[in-house]
């Protein structure tokens, strides 16, 4: 089969070889699986650079989440084994942890579905407790998680503030339901969100972005304010100043969505089953703003670790248009 892979860390179009290899053979408890569509998440680039938190050993393929059909034709959502990741033709899967694709959704969209969106999910609603009525700020809104969290925080009845870097991904974050959006790159996060909500700041920030992201959003965060930290995007690791936290009352709240799998699973069950209501009654619907054949999958990950994709970028190893 075809698979993309690395046998050295780097930047991604650096890197990832397309290549014929054997397919992946199943352990216990686990399928082999035909992948349809695999969605580019930002930690792809940060696999390849060798930067992630998990660190296969080389050479392994890249793709963390993918839409799969079974042998029995079903198609379900998984999370290939690395190193065997998505970017190829065939991966194996954990059975117990597979998913039911929505009917709602397209092979391309229910790839993006899985991370993006429970990472949204769990975020906001059992790390961050967001009410309906709250002021939501989102950083990279345009982007992958940013964009599942707009669409969850609209869904839950919060007022979303979006952030984006430019004006083509201001036009996307409008168009994904936030009620304000700030260009980064042209205006002071502080000082708009202070005016949009009459000097009280953002009840919840959503931060996939770090660095100069979060060192914003404390300076415009209401009394009794949640940030999550999502990730840093940036590429710099914020130090908090925790006298800040303590004079103004807010708290800084942690998220790694994937020890859920572990912890609690019947919840990440529980969420999926929440997601797949809300694609049916289409208030849940992933932004795949590209659909990219096999052989620009390195080209699509590279964009995502530049910054430059919107919504999500997948890739499509049998070569469907889905
Ligand atoms: N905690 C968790 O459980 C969890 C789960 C999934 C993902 N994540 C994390 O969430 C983050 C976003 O992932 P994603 O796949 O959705 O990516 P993404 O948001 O689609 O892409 C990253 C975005 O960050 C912004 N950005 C700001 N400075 C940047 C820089 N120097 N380089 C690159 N991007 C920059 C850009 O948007 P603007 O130009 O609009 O600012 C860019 O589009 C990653 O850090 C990822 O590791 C965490």
């Amino acid at each position: 089969m075809q698979a993309w892979r690395v046998h050295r860390n780097g930047e991604p179009s650096e890197v990832m070889e397309l290549e014929e290899t054997d397919r992946p053979t199943p352990g216990d408890g686990q399928v082999l699986l035909k992948v349809l569509a695999a969605n580019i998440n930002f930690p792809d680039a940060l696999l390849c650079r060798g930067q992630y938190q998990v660190r296969p050993p080389l050479p392994f393929t890249p793709g963390v989440e993918i839409c799969g059909e079974t042998e029995d034709g079903r198609r379900v959502l998984a999370t290939p084994a690395l190193p065997d990741g998505g970017f190829a033709e065939y991966v194996v899967a954990d059975e117990a942890a597979l998913l039911p694709v929505p009917d709602a959704l397209d092979d391309a969209e229910a790839a993006a579905l899985h991370i993006g969106y429970q990472t949204g999910w769990f975020g906001l609603h059992r790390r961050a407790h967001l009410q309906a009525g709250e002021t939501l700020l989102v950083h990279a809104a345009a982007g992958g998680v940013g964009s599942a969290a707009v669409q969850l925080g609209k869904a839950a009845g919060a007022t979303v503030i979006g952030v984006v870097g430019g004006p083509e991904k201001a036009a996307i974050a409008r168009r994904l339901g936030c009620d304000l959006v700030i260009d980064r790159r042209s205006e002071d996060i502080v000082t708009a969100v202070k005016e949009a909500t009459g000097g009280r700041g953002a009840d919840v920030v959503y931060d996939p972005v770090g660095g100069d992201a979060y060192a914003k959003s404390v300076k415009c965060i209401a009394f009794e304010g949640r940030v999550v930290v999502v990730g840093f995007a940036s590429g710099t690791i914020p130090a908090p100043g925790l006298n800040h936290a303590l004079v103004k009352n807010y708290s800084i709240v942690g998220l790694h969505w994937g020890l859920y799998n572990t912890k609690d699973p019947a919840a990440v069950r529980a969420c999926h089953d929440e997601l797949t209501k809300l694609a049916a009654q289409g208030v849940v619907k992933p932004l795949v703003s590209e659909r990219l054949p096999m052989a620009d999958a390195a080209r699509g990950v590279q964009r995502v670790a530049d910054g430059t994709s919107t919504g999500r970028v997948v890739v499509l190893p049998a070569g469907g248009t889905r």
